[in-house]
């Protein structure tokens, strides 16, 4: 099993939501976290709040400069890097073709770029160094846990983007646990259903209300930190690899 304390932690998108729930979550079990997030103004405020094993970088996950940066960072200020949270996201919604005209090409290459190509940048930088951490016959040398989405199995209308970049980090968690087996580093991938996040601020209370009664069981949204949970139990739980775990309540979404 591998124990949380002690850890080293990056956490793209530890600004907010989902991925601030990681980190409030794991630092609360004593790992060192690095916050990688766009939002120089939430992540700073966050790592001043936790104290000095909560560290902050400005990444644009999408940036190879970037990533290395905050890797150096990294190295610099904790011994190794254990785990690797990938939370960073966008949720654009367009349909493929309406009065409106076509979806915005660059719209769809922007969605694939910050939610496959971001994710897929700090895992391929961060695992070149954990595959030099000190193999523990327990622990392996490390997990890597992306977020994708309950659309990348059943997107509703104008998720094409989302959907298939989400569908994206489905198809890459196998063939990743296979290419790094060898190496004792796992990875799993998180399907969120509807969660109380930033993300879904922008809603107008009826509509979450109304979101959260789509949810069979328990019927509201899910709580940010009941993602974390998770991310918890994929870190300890050692024969948790290579799959993507629906985490909704039973929800199925509906079309629209
Ligand atoms: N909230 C939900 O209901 C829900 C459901 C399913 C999946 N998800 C997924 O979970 C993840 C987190 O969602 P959330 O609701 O916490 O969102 P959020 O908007 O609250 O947080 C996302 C964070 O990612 C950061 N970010 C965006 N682009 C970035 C980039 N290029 N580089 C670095 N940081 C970047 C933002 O600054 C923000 O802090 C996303 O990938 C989202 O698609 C969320």
């Amino acid at each position: 099993m591998m124990k949380m304390e002690g850890k080293t932690a990056l956490v793209s998108g530890g600004a907010s939501g989902l991925g601030e729930a990681t980190v409030r979550h794991l630092a609360a079990r004593e790992a060192q976290v690095l916050i990688m997030d766009l939002d120089d103004e939430r992540g700073s405020a966050i790592a001043a709040e936790l104290g000095p094993s909560v560290a902050f970088w400005q990444t644009d996950i999408t940036s190879t400069a970037d990533v290395t940066a905050a890797l150096d960072f990294a190295r610099q200020r904790f011994p190794r890097i254990d785990i690797v949270v990938n939370c960073a996201g966008i949720a654009p919604g367009a349909k493929l073709a309406s009065k409106k005209g076509p979806h915005d090409l660059d719209l769809f290459k922007r969605t694939l770029e910050v939610n496959v190509v971001g994710p897929f940048n700090v895992m391929r930088l961060a695992a070149v160094q954990m595959v030099a951490n000190e193999l523990n016959d327990e622990e392996g040398r490390g997990v890597i846990i992306n977020t994708a989405s309950i659309a990348a199995f059943d997107g509703q209308v104008g998720q094409a983007a989302y959907a298939a970049s989400k569908a994206a980090l489905v198809g890459l968690t196998l063939p990743v646990a296979r290419d790094l087996a060898n190496e004792g580093i796992r990875i799993c991938t998180i399907a969120p259903g509807l969660y109380q996040t930033p993300m879904m601020a922008g809603l107008a209370e009826p509509v979450r209300e109304a979101l959260g009664k789509m949810v069979p069981f328990p019927s509201r949204l899910g709580k940010p930190e009941e993602f974390a949970l998770l991310v918890q139990q994929i870190i300890e739980n050692p024969m948790l690899n290579g799959e993507t775990i629906r985490l909704d309540g039973a929800l199925r979404l509906a079309p629209k």
